[in-house]
């Protein structure tokens, strides 16, 4: 039995995370957060004092990375990490390892193992291109820099952290730029994949247009 598999990809902050939550709470599948391996893999790194342009160590931490994703709390070699991983020098550096090929090699299997009964909503820069090519769905969901900075800095700000927006404006040119420019796997969508811009959208209507096409790739089997 093949195991149903929707791919988001797309920019940092495009929303990719809250529309894959939300996409597979209503069809009940498993949910991938693909980024949080890189970012965890570079937190990962850094703690033990490994260079992040040290591909073959920072490859074999990644091979064997001891995290756990325990209801909405990720965990780091026993320490919680939730919040250690979502700052944006966390960001920064799981952007840098990203871009090394034996670390993505690394993480390829991990990833894979997620597709498991009912299905999986993976969500990251290459599900659909690399990590799960085969997917029934792949959707690209993009907005424009200003959008995604603005959205990034009201979470920060939530979550009372401090930001700056126009430096955010900034990072998300540098990110994006490091990020489609890449050699191995780099962020662009699938050929077969349904690009969405949710720059004039809300998270509904996002959602709405996800489920609508992974209905229709089920009609058409
Ligand atoms: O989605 P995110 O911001 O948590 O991802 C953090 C970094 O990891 C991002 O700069 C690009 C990289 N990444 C990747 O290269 N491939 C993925 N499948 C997911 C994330």
């Amino acid at each position: 039995m093949t195991i149903p598999v929707i791919a988001i990809d797309g920019p940092s902050a495009s929303g990719k995370g809250t529309i894959a939550e939300k996409v597979a709470e209503k069809l009940g599948f498993n949910v991938l957060d693909s980024g949080a391996l890189y970012r965890l893999t570079a937190l990962h790194a850094i703690r033990l004092g490994v260079r992040l342009t040290d591909e073959i160590s920072v490859a074999s931490l990644a091979a064997t990375l001891p995290a756990e994703f325990r209801t909405g709390e990720v965990w780091l070699a026993g320490e919680n990490v939730t919040r250690a991983i979502r700052t944006e020098d966390a960001g920064e550096a799981a952007s840098k390892v990203a871009a090394l090929p034996a670390v993505r090699k690394a993480l390829l299997a991990r990833q894979r193992a997620y597709a498991e009964a009912p299905g999986l909503v993976a969500d990251g820069r290459d599900m659909g291109t690399v990590v799960f090519p085969e997917a029934q769905t792949k959707v690209f969901l993009t907005a424009s820099p200003e959008a995604r900075a603005e959205r990034r800095y009201k979470q920060l700000i939530e979550k009372g952290n401090s930001a700056n927006l126009a430096a955010l404006v900034q990072d998300m040119r540098a990110r994006d730029e490091r990020d489609t420019q890449r050699a191995v796997a780099p962020l662009k969508p699938a050929p077969d994949a349904l690009v969405l811009d949710s720059t004039q959208l809300n998270i509904d209507q996002v959602v709405e247009a996800v489920l609508k096409s992974y209905r229709t790739s089920q009609n058409l089997k």
